[in-house]
């Protein structure tokens, strides 16, 4: 039996659903069905399929009392809407049941998350806020049963502590938690035997306001090799130069989590993506020991033209991740390769001061490329994507030799965003390898195989559909070119 609650999330959904419009929905990401998504939640591997949840609110475009919106998979690739796993319909999740995480014990599924609580007028974080760590668990991977609070903050007066991540070490569950002490970050961590009741072991690792940001939201911590990976989505970084240019960060730091508790960094934060909309990534590991990992594809505050579509938010692509010395390497998951439709046959190109548009039209693309570094001499040389027959519209992608960077370009990207996001290239470096997926209102840019990253929103009109290469002012070599069509899977 779906609480009150529930049913009426779905009926809403059913009711938003005739009035959708398409135009910039995904062909192959996650987006919710209706109304509003933002972070990958519950990330898990449950009776043979993997499970996605997210922040969801169903009866409007607007961010606003959240639910767990739900969809589960077998391949990584079809994936599959699922009713509302939680609704904020109990004391303790009032006001919203906030990000959180799943694990699996003894053949069920438990889903870890904040409780949310105004204390004033809803909205009004200045009246103050309560937080607490909920449990829920379920038999089949659909309906689940609430069991209540069952962490409460360790100080009356911290009112930020949320987004539990659960995992195994040794004999028992641990706990990874974003806490706000004043105005500086904690990442605190809990222990437990039951997934019921939980021993503090205090904060593993603090920050300062200054060098930190003030809240680390969406913690997750993982061993990668003989290392451990605290990932996390700091608030209140300023940007440094071409650094956290984003309103909020996504970073991690490399380092040891000791059976005592703490963790003892080797690194300073490392952005885990240079796009413009990347935030809330959280992982899981796969049954074949593969560490996956989603975010959602957006950034708050940021426009979002598919909200007058009656959607908006969307996930990343599942990232494979793996460890390369002091940084973090993420990879297109290996079972996408199943979205390739058709193959375009494609040429290497030697271009001297000139534009190429290629013989290739699309919204939902791969694309594969490789730029000489060493031989090329233009300006500038790269791609331009989502390229209008009038020349109104374009994304460019390319080297600007001058500055040394890698530039992704969206001024002229479509609706309602803008902003230029760009990486170092590494000094002597000879080549650059781009893999690219395009999708109706996404860019995901994978660097010298995944060493780098980008991901953005873009919002082409429907003609905007060319790829074109280019190199300004001097001669540039592209070589290894292909490309394909992605099914559309209508997700
Ligand atoms: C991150 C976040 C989380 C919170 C959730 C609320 O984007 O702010 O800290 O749990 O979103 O939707």
């Amino acid at each position: 039996m779906l609480s009150s609650a529930l049913s009426k999330a779905h009926e809403a959904i059913l009711e938003q659903l005739e009035q959708r419009h398409d135009a910039w929905r995904p062909a192959y990401h996650l987006a919710p069905q209706v109304g509003w998504m933002n972070d990958p939640n519950g990330l898990v591997f449950f009776q043979g399929e993997y499970h996605v949840f997210y922040q969801y609110h169903p009866y409007s475009t607007k961010w606003g009392p959240m639910h767990w919106g739900h969809a589960k998979s077998a391949d990584l690739v079809h994936w599959q809407h699922l009713p509302v796993a939680l609704a904020p319909d109990t004391e303790a999740d009032r006001d919203g049941c906030f990000s959180g995480s799943a694990v699996v014990w003894e053949d069920r599924l438990y889903l870890l998350y904040t409780g949310h609580r105004w204390l004033g007028e809803p909205g009004r974080e200045d009246q103050g806020l309560y937080q607490v760590q909920c449990l829920a668990s379920s038999e089949d991977g659909l309906v689940f049963t609430k069991h209540g609070t069952v962490i409460e903050p360790p100080v009356p007066e911290m009112q930020h502590f949320r987004d539990p991540k659960v995992w195994r070490r040794d004999d028992a569950w641990w706990m990874a938690l974003g806490a706000r002490e004043g105005d500086d970050p904690r990442l605190l961590l809990y222990r437990s035997h039951d997934l019921f009741h939980w021993e503090a072991l205090g904060t593993a690792l603090g920050g300062t306001r200054e060098q930190d940001g003030y809240m680390w939201e969406c913690p997750d911590l993982f061993p990668l090799g003989d290392e451990d990976v605290f990932l996390c989505s700091p608030q209140g970084l300023r940007p440094q130069g071409y650094r956290y240019r984003n309103l909020y960060q996504n970073a991690y730091r490399l380092g040891r989590l000791t059976d005592a508790a703490r963790f003892l960094p080797r690194t300073d934060f490392i952005e885990l993506d240079h796009g413009h909309d990347f935030y809330a990534a959280q992982t899981l590991e796969a049954p074949d020991g593969r560490r996956l990992l989603w975010a959602w594809l957006d950034m708050w505050e940021s426009p979002m033209p598919s909200q007058a579509d009656g959607w908006c938010g969307m996930l990343s692509l599942p990232r494979e991740v793996s460890r390369e010395g002091d940084r973090l390497r993420q990879r297109p998951a290996r079972e996408l390769i199943a979205l390739r439709e058709s193959e375009h046959p494609l040429a290497g190109q030697h271009l001297k001061s000139e534009r190429l548009l290629l013989p290739l039209e699309g919204e939902r693309l791969e694309l594969e490329i490789e730029l000489d570094l060493s031989t090329s001499d233009a300006e500038r040389f790269g791609l331009a994507l989502r390229v209008d027959p009038n020349g109104r519209e374009e994304t460019l992608l390319y080297v600007d030799a001058q500055a040394g960077r890698l530039v992704l370009d969206r001024e002229r990207a479509g609706r309602g965003v803008a902003g230029v996001r760009s990486l170092p290239l590494t000094a002597g470096q000879t080549t650059l390898h781009l893999r690219l997926y395009l999708d109706r209102s996404s860019l995901e840019v994978f660097v010298d195989d995944g060493l780098h990253t980008f991901g953005s929103r873009l919002y082409p009109g429907p003609d905007s559909q060319g790829v074109a290469l280019f190199a300004s002012n001097g001669s540039a070599r592209f070589s290894q070119l292909r490309a394909w069509t992605l099914r559309d899977l209508a997700l």
